[in-house]
């Protein structure tokens, strides 16, 4: 049943450390990990070495930009006298190191490059003051769509937790507290400062007693009780496990669970019949759970062009989901596949197709053909578009660069799939066409996050009367469909200020 058992465990090793390149070899940060957490500090720290700044892992002489999060410039002098044993010099405009608020790193980092120092990134007197008169927390608009989301805020260990509340809700079959947990977590994500209070939540919409108190346990404790308890529920962590294998639902993992099994390799023992999905999720599993980062997902789409642009050289090939939304990773990456003239576009995904599995770089495909001719006009969940979910073998990058870019050429999957010959990794791929007069809704559908998207068919629906997914926006009293010629237009026709993509992180 399991035929590649043994390659998948040589999969799993874990590569040789790469270090991203040094571009700015003057700056060396160092990131204060009171109130920030280490699981922050962590994340904060690969987001600086990926865009190549130097992070040091502990204090010393060297560091140049001492970053830290809802510190005052006193709190952190004595973090790190503390850690040090020595005595820093304590003007409040210190300029070495330069003792900064979070505020100077995410600017770098959304500039890619150091951004000058200025008294506004400084902590010190100016940076306490700030704290201390800061205005009140601003109001927030219930739909998400009517908000600016972005990828990263100052609240994450309490979106976290929310989210990790409203999962396991999910994973429980309640999509109602799923989706309240959902909403709370939403909510705080668009909030440009650092709640300090579970009280300060209380006007918030969506943020009832229940979110409340997660607050108030991680601001005081800084973990939630509800949530150390699920990351040991054996049920909870099955149900996470069983359900990260592509093509297994929550209702399947139920019933698997239900069956007795709590790990992977039961499903062998207990003769679990699988569907063909199934089977290539668990075959690749150990690839599929790591990451995607944007560099391989740059490489899928360079692959994909070449291959679709043998048939129809002019199609429009635009990259959504997270990547589009400024994520740097994802669990899979989403194209979406356009052409003015409609001919050119029949046949050409499964042209496509055939071509990349003839030169070994698909490891699996199902293709789901477009299932009507008309765009569905009432449903909001539907999406009827032709659709290929596939798992890509992905040429290693270190086996040379013209192999890298064209793909391995010659090479045939037994070939790829040879114990030993690691030249790939699987990598989850959707390929979504859409007919040129829907691709404005189709991109706006695939670009996500789910919850935006969600939130977006439910204002349409209770605010304006109209049906959106992911073909069109409809009038379901006239009958009729209402045009769009980009994102743009659709928001000014739902009466919304537009939401570009690297806000729509809901
Ligand atoms: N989507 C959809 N129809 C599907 C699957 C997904 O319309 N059958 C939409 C989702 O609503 C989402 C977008 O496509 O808005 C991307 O989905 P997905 O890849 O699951 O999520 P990402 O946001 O890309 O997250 P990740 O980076 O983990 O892939
Ligand atoms: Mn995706
Ligand atoms: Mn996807």
């Amino acid at each position: 049943m399991f035929p590649h058992k043994k390659r998948r465990k040589e999969a799993a090793a874990p590569p040789g450390p790469v270090a991203p390149p040094v571009l700015f070899p003057d700056v060396w940060i160092f990131l204060v990990e009171r109130r920030m957490g280490a699981a922050r500090r962590g994340f904060l720290t690969s987001l600086a070495q990926r865009k190549g700044f130097c992070v040091a892992p502990e204090f010393s002489g060297a560091v140049t930009h001492v970053v830290s999060e809802q510190n005052s410039f006193t709190d952190v002098l004595s973090w790190i006298e503390r850690k040090t044993g020595k005595p820093m010099q304590s003007a409040a405009d210190q300029t070495s190191p330069h003792i900064l608020d979070i505020g100077w790193f995410t600017e770098s980092m959304s500039l890619g490059k150091p951004a000058t120092v200025e008294a506004r990134h400084r902590l010190g007197i100016l940076g306490s003051q700030m704290c201390e008169d800061r205005a009140a927390l601003p109001s927030v608009a219930p739909y998400a769509c009517q908000r600016q989301t972005p990828l990263t805020h100052p609240n994450s260990e309490i979106t976290d937790a929310l989210e990790m509340l409203g999962k396991a809700a999910a994973l429980q079959g309640s999509e109602v507290r799923s989706l309240a947990f959902a909403r709370a977590a939403s909510v705080i994500k668009s909030l440009p400062i650092k709640l300090r209070s579970a009280n300060e939540a209380k006007n918030l919409v969506w943020c009832g007693g229940h979110c409340q108190a997660v607050i108030q346990e991680i601001l005081e404790d800084g973990t939630c009780h509800e949530v150390e308890e699920l990351k040991v529920s054996e049920q909870y962590r099955c149900m996470e496990l069983l359900t990260s294998v592509f093509g297994v639902g929550v209702r399947t993992a139920e019933r698997w669970y239900k069956d007795g099994v709590r790990k992977l390799s039961d499903l062998e023992e207990l003769n679990i019949k699988l569907t063909a999905d199934q089977r290539a999720g668990i075959e690749h599993y150990a690839d599929l759970k790591q990451p995607v980062t944007l560099e391989e997902a740059e490489r899928v789409q360079h692959l994909i062009k070449d291959a679709l642009c043998r048939f129809v050289p002019d199609l429009t090939i635009t990259m959504t989901g997270g990547f589009r939304r400024g994520k740097q990773q994802g669990h899979d990456v989403d194209f979406l596949i356009t052409h003015p003239d409609q001919e050119s576009l029949s046949g050409v995904l499964e042209k496509a197709v055939d071509w990349m599995d003839s030169q070994g770089l698909l490891l699996y495909h199902h293709t789901k053909v477009r299932s009507h001719v008309h765009a569905p006009r009432r449903s909001t969940h539907m999406d009827g578009h032709e659709t290929c979910y596939a798992i890509f073998a992905l040429p290693n990058c270190d086996t040379g660069r013209s192999e890298c870019e064209a793909g391995a050429p010659g090479a045939t999957h037994s070939d790829l799939a040879s114990p030993g010959a690691h030249t790939w990794r699987a990598v989850r791929v959707d390929l979504v066409v859409t007919p040129h007069d829907e691709y404005p809704f189709a991109l706006l559908g695939w670009t996500g996050s789910k919850h935006f998207e969600r939130e977006l068919r439910r204002f349409s629906w209770h605010e304006k009367n109209l049906s959106l997914n992911s073909h069109g926006l409809y009038d379901t009293e006239q009958d009729c469909s209402i045009p769009a010629t980009s994102e743009e237009e659709i928001f000014a026709l739902l009466g919304l200020q537009y939401v570009p993509p690297p806000y729509r992180n809901a």
